[in-house]
């Protein structure tokens, strides 16, 4: 396994609370990488030899960002839909079923494109781990074909055959679910880590999402909620009663939900950039932080409710709107979003962890928020290898 040593970083972010702080940050720091993972982590001047090094030229280094929510298995945009809602139209999930129809229409090639190129998009930016849901196929066969696409690109594939009830079910919703539970979870299975349920007002309701995360755990997947995200509802409670891994959105949140999710560790996913694009009032995350919650950032990008896939973009916005600290922000950026999907080979620059790191033409983590907007990510590195 060969061996390669970074020095020149002059701010580095470990995530390590060893190292002091919430970020474990290090001044004048080195790493070596071994193979895809790293190996040692410390001051420049105690590095130890390595087979190869490279110099980044006193730039920050990160985590790589852990996006733990996105639906990037989809075809077509709805720019229109997007434009209507800047001129007060409301958002709401019934657009869903105009990126199942073009989604329906598109061959395995032209899915495949899209994924990548989100993907890519994704890196130059910094992230380095992205789960991602299918939810636009809503048949057995194109919930199963968008998880084996989103396969190739990611471990973190998350079953959302319960995105809503498409139109051909609109008379029988119990028969969609009976659906979503049988035949299409036998086939999405073998592709997927997790099942998501989309928790709302016109997608389902509590008993429906118990009997489908139900369902799904009893194949052996992990449970995701879409919850409380244009109103309050049942769930984040729901995914606290379940031991799901996170509830998702947390937009709309009474004190039950705020202490449920403190007592049970289920982590909160925050994702302002939905927000931004729906022009709608940003979760509390003083409140869920005041209060021991785990926070996630990711950014939900997908063609309807945020057609962003940036990372830097969700930490400007968690500071700037929603009173995060810079810190709290990158920690629920990479750690949180490791929290997310239970990794915890994830979200830290740590002996053992997997290498994936962003280097920033930045001289510290805090130019993210301070310069949004600005491509500030010069290199990703994927275990061990720049991307
Ligand atoms: O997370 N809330 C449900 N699903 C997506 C939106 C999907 C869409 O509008 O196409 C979300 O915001
Ligand atoms: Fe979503």
């Amino acid at each position: 396994m060969t061996s390669l040593l970074l020095t020149g970083i002059g701010s580095l972010v470990t995530n390590d609370p060893a190292h002091g702080g919430l970020l474990g940050e290090l001044r004048d720091a080195a790493i070596v990488i071994e193979g895809s993972r790293f190996a040692w982590v410390g001051s420049r001047r105690e590095a130890p030899a390595a087979d190869g090094s490279l110099d980044l030229g006193d730039r920050a280094v990160i985590p790589g960002f852990v996006d733990s929510h996105s639906h990037l298995v989809f075809a077509g945009d709805r720019a229109e839909e997007f434009a209507a809602r800047m001129t007060g139209e409301p958002y709401s999930a019934g657009g869903i079923r105009t990126t199942v129809a073009a989604t329906r229409e598109a061959s395995d090639d032209q899915l495949t494109a899209n994924v990548a190129r989100l993907v890519t998009e994704m890196r130059r930016q910094g992230t380095t781990t992205v789960e991602i849901k299918s939810g636009y196929g809503l048949t057995a066969v194109d919930e199963s074909r968008a998880l084996a696409i989103a396969a190739n690109f990611t471990d973190e594939t998350t079953y959302l055959g319960a995105h809503v009830v498409p139109p051909e079910f609109a008379d029988d919703p119990a028969g969609y679910v009976a659906l979503v539970t049988g035949a299409m979870l036998d086939v999405a299975a073998p592709h997927a880590k997790w099942i998501d349920v989309f928790v709302e007002r016109g997608a389902f309701d509590a008993d429906q999402a118990r009997a489908i995360l139900q369902a799904g755990a009893a194949k052996g997947l992990g449970l995701r909620v879409h919850a409380n995200q244009l109103g309050e509802g049942p769930g984040v409670q729901l995914a606290c009663e379940l031991g799901a891994a996170a509830a998702d959105h947390c937009t709309h949140l009474s004190d039950a939900d705020v202490d449920a999710l403190a007592s049970t560790g289920v982590v909160a996913g925050l994702l302002p950039a939905v927000e931004f694009s729906t022009r709608s009032p940003y979760p509390d995350a003083r409140r869920l932080i005041g209060a021991g919650v785990t926070v996630a950032l990711a950014s939900d990008c997908n063609p309807g409710s945020c057609y962003s896939s940036s990372m830097p973009l969700c930490i400007a916005l968690a500071v700037r709107e929603m009173h995060m600290t810079p810190a709290e922000a990158l920690w629920s950026a990479t750690a949180g979003g490791a929290a997310s999907l239970r990794r915890d080979d994830l979200g830290r620059i740590t002996p053992g962890s997997q290498a994936d790191l962003a280097v920033l033409d930045a001289p510290s983590y805090l130019h993210l928020p301070y310069r949004p907007g600005v491509p500030l990510v010069a290199r990703t590195f994927v275990a061990g290898r720049p991307v």
